[in-house]
């Protein structure tokens, strides 16, 4: 159904008892949610406001920093159920969504229905495929909350990189460590928080074992590999520290959307948002 261009074969090892004793006490970082399990997150209070917020920040781009121009190539990689690259090519772009998951490709090819197939393609592999797709290709590559689940941070930035043309823009967003514990504490559970802020590996994480990262060390791999940062922007800063009653309470979405926006912008403010959105010019 999808190109399953130069795919990867992974030849499973036979695990031995050592390794299954080391991977009950420190899984292996996988995504593992469904396309199910996405839409109910994204129908959530959380997920809308993430998602209502990061489309606003990401027309802003469109506008400010390329200018509502036409025809610029966009890589999404792990686009999930594709809201984000549909954002975008329903202003022009052409765009590349390259998933492990067929599921998700699924979802994807729905979320871009009405949008002629001559626009985007589909790339059934991992962030592994980067290699072998041809260097200085894009405008904007997307990498949301992808990051948490990869083995080798650094090489999916240097990659990412290697693919971008001169100047081209990455749109990068990760979960906090320190917020990741904050909220744990927030719901009376320190011993997990303590666990987070050890290494920011999350074992029990909703959509599988991920890990979560500091600014500072974000911050670092980024300049370390040649970027240069332009923009951070908190994605939720508030909404996840309320009560659910408040969250859910029917007129709360718009006077919490608009609370976000202006936290969202606000330097002081960063530490406490779950998620960074941070902007990156290859350099
Ligand atoms: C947490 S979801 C994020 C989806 C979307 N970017 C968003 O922000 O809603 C992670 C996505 O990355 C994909 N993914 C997981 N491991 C990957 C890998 N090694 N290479 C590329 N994509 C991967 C998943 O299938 C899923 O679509």
């Amino acid at each position: 159904m999808f190109k399953k261009e130069r795919r990867v074969v992974v030849v499973k090892k036979r695990c031995s008892p050592v390794n299954e004793l080391v991977n009950i006490i420190m899984p292996k970082l996988k995504f593992k949610a469904s396309v199910t399990e996405m839409k109910v997150m994204y129908r959530s209070p959380w997920g809308q406001l993430r998602q209502k917020l990061l489309r606003e920040q990401l027309s802003e781009l469109h506008r400010q920093r390329f200018r509502n121009r036409r025809g610029l190539r966009l890589l999404d990689i792990g686009p999930g159920l594709g809201q984000y690259s549909s954002l975008l090519l329903r202003r022009g772009w052409q765009a590349t969504l390259l998933d492990p998951s067929e599921e998700m490709l699924a979802a994807c090819l729905a979320t871009l229905r009405g949008i002629s197939n001559k626009h985007y393609e589909l790339l059934h592999d991992d962030a592994r495929l980067l290699r072998q797709l041809a260097p200085a290709t894009y405008d904007l590559v997307m990498a949301h909350v992808l990051i948490e689940y990869l083995d080798e941070p650094m090489e999916l930035l240097k990659d990412i990189k290697d693919r971008l043309k001169k100047k081209g823009l990455l749109s990068l967003v990760y979960n906090q460590t320190s917020a990741a514990a904050l909220f744990r504490i927030i719901r009376g559970k320190p011993q997990q928080a303590e666990a987070i802020l050890k290494d920011g590996r999350i074992t029990n994480g909703k959509m599988g074992p991920c890990r979560t990262f500091s600014r500072k060390d974000i911050n670092e791999m980024l300049d370390k590999q040649g970027y240069t940062i332009l923009e951070e922007k908190g994605l939720r800063v508030y909404c996840d520290y309320l009560p659910n009653r408040l969250k859910m309470a029917p007129d709360s979405f718009r006077k919490l959307l608009r609370l976000e926006r202006r936290a969202s912008i606000k330097g002081e403010l960063l530490p406490l948002a779950r998620m960074i959105h941070v902007v990156a010019r290859k350099s």
